[in-house]
């Protein structure tokens, strides 16, 4: 049998190797918070941002270690900013992705225009996602490292969702997803569920799969009419109303999302 030479990548040159790596500039202000993405470009391609004294006109400019950037003339604290967490009310009929759909609107939509100044600057990565018809809890964090932790099954973090069901729920026939059942991509863990009335079951879950709580409950007849998510961790909507927010503290993102984030959020 013939085999096939092996192509090895050719060796990069790792120039900051041992040093912490440069980032690019727009996406260092974007990172540091002092505009999003688009406009710290805009910025630089006006020529409003310099590296130690010098115009930088290039987004992708890198900036080393230690530079002394500054926005109007004025220096901007660059380097990774303090985690921060938002808790949205999904509202239905928004998709939980960056780009909208033929005439759906994306939860970004929503939540960025009402964001303040102090927040606005950051780039808000999602928390996992939610259905577009699906309304309720979605995190969002300016730290991909909390994206993962948080939507990694390995960290077990419970999300707690409440589907209003077609046909009647009673706890016989819940039991298999107690018990963890097997879905077309694999074993469902055991999930927590209390059937609240015959057509509402909250299901509490330590992972998320795709469709997770519609395909879990599709499968032993209670095929899902409207589906809400409670909680994420200990962090619950509480009077959050539909299509609004709020800031988490440090103190929830540690002990609700058991997360040690990076600096600190509150009083700043
Ligand atoms: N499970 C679902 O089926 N849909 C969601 O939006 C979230 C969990």
């Amino acid at each position: 049998m013939s085999r096939k030479p092996v192509k090895t990548k050719p060796q990069q040159t790792k120039r900051w190797e041992g040093k912490e790596k440069p980032d690019w500039l727009s996406r260092a202000l974007a990172r540091a918070g002092v505009f999003p993405q688009k406009e710290a470009e805009t910025a630089i391609l006006a020529g409003r941002v310099t590296i130690n004294g010098r115009v930088a006109l290039m987004p992708l400019a890198p900036v080393p270690p230690g530079a002394v950037v500054k926005v109007d003339g004025l220096p901007v604290q660059l380097g990774a900013p303090a985690t921060r967490v938002l808790a949205f009310h999904k509202p239905a009929g928004v998709l939980s992705s960056t780009a909208r759909q033929h005439r759906t609107g994306t939860v970004f939509e929503v939540l960025l225009p009402q964001l303040p100044p102090e927040l606005a600057g950051y780039t808000w990565h999602a928390v996992g996602r939610l259905d577009v018809e699906s309304t309720g809890l979605l995190l969002f964090t300016n730290d991909d490292k909390l994206v993962a932790h948080a939507t990694s099954p390995d960290t077990r973090l419970p999300k707690r969702y409440v589907a209003t069901v077609f046909s009647i729920a009673d706890d016989a026939r819940v039991e298999p997803l107690r018990q963890g059942m097997t879905l077309d991509d694999g074993l469902a863990r055991p999930a927590k569920v209390v059937v609240r009335d015959e057509h509402t079951v909250e299901v509490t879950l330590t992972e998320g799969r795709h469709h997770q709580v519609k395909r879990m409950l599709g499968a032993v007849g209670l095929p899902v009419r409207a589906l809400h998510r409670e909680a994420v961790g200990s962090v619950d909507l509480k009077d959050i109303p539909e299509g609004g927010f709020r800031l988490l503290s440090d103190e929830e993102v540690r002990e609700s999302l058991h997360y040690e984030g990076r600096g600190t959020t509150a009083g700043e």
